[in-house]
């Protein structure tokens, strides 16, 4: 019992340390003992750098690498990683996320500075959400821009929101009208050309 505190802060200060915060870990850290091992595979063994991860509505993985500008799924789990492209036409995607009840993914499109929209129920059909442009604006939907897209995330409040990491910014984004705002900005930072 003496050790339970110490793994839970173990974890939570590693989950903090890893690029993608998955809030998951944290919660799942509560409910494990000082016994718990957990048993890793290697589900996919690909020829690019995998650069993010994500899960769609029909459990499914989905992943980006880092060359080709490609949203994959994964078919089989296996080394050999059978996988099908669901879109292409991204530049540098950084991050992945799915609104796994409406069956959505969105993807920061780093290269072209804005949010791309796949709609996995629809064909795969691809849409611009916000963006397009380089820039810190606050707007709606291609009329916002972004710069540094890095971390993206789905959270089904309020109807949808999707937030974003864009260099010193968390940028939020209402699904219902792709309304950007800006969430939290580092004090230290003054000015933006
Ligand atoms: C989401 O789309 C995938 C691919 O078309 C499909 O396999 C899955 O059943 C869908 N899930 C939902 C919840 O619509
Ligand atoms: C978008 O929707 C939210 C939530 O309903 C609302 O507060 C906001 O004013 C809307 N923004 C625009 C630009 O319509």
């Amino acid at each position: 019992m003496i050790q339970y505190p110490l793994v839970v802060v173990l974890l939570l200060l590693s989950a903090l340390a890893s690029s993608h915060i998955r809030c998951g870990a944290v919660a799942a850290a509560a409910a494990m003992d000082a016994s718990y091992v957990a048993v890793v595979s290697t589900v996919l063994r690909g020829a690019s750098t995998v650069i993010d991860v994500a899960i769609d509505g029909g459990g499914h993985l989905l992943y980006i690498t880092s060359t080709g500008g490609i949203v994959y799924r994964l078919l089989s789990q296996s080394s050999s990683g059978a996988s099908q492209t669901v879109a292409s036409g991204f530049s540098y995607p950084t991050s992945i996320t799915c609104d796994t009840v409406n069956n959505v993914t969105y993807v920061a499109d780093t290269g072209y500075y804005r949010i791309r929209r796949i709609d996995l129920s629809n064909s795969n059909a691809v849409t611009t959400f916000a963006g397009g442009t380089a820039g810190y604006q606050d707007g709606t939907g291609t009329t916002a821009r972004f710069l540094n897209l890095a971390g993206i995330v789905y959270h089904h409040s309020s109807g949808g929101v999707v937030y974003v990491a864009d260099g010193n910014y968390i940028r939020k984004i209402i699904v219902a009208n792709a309304s950007v705002s800006i969430l939290h900005r580092r004090k230290f930072v003054l000015t933006f050309a």
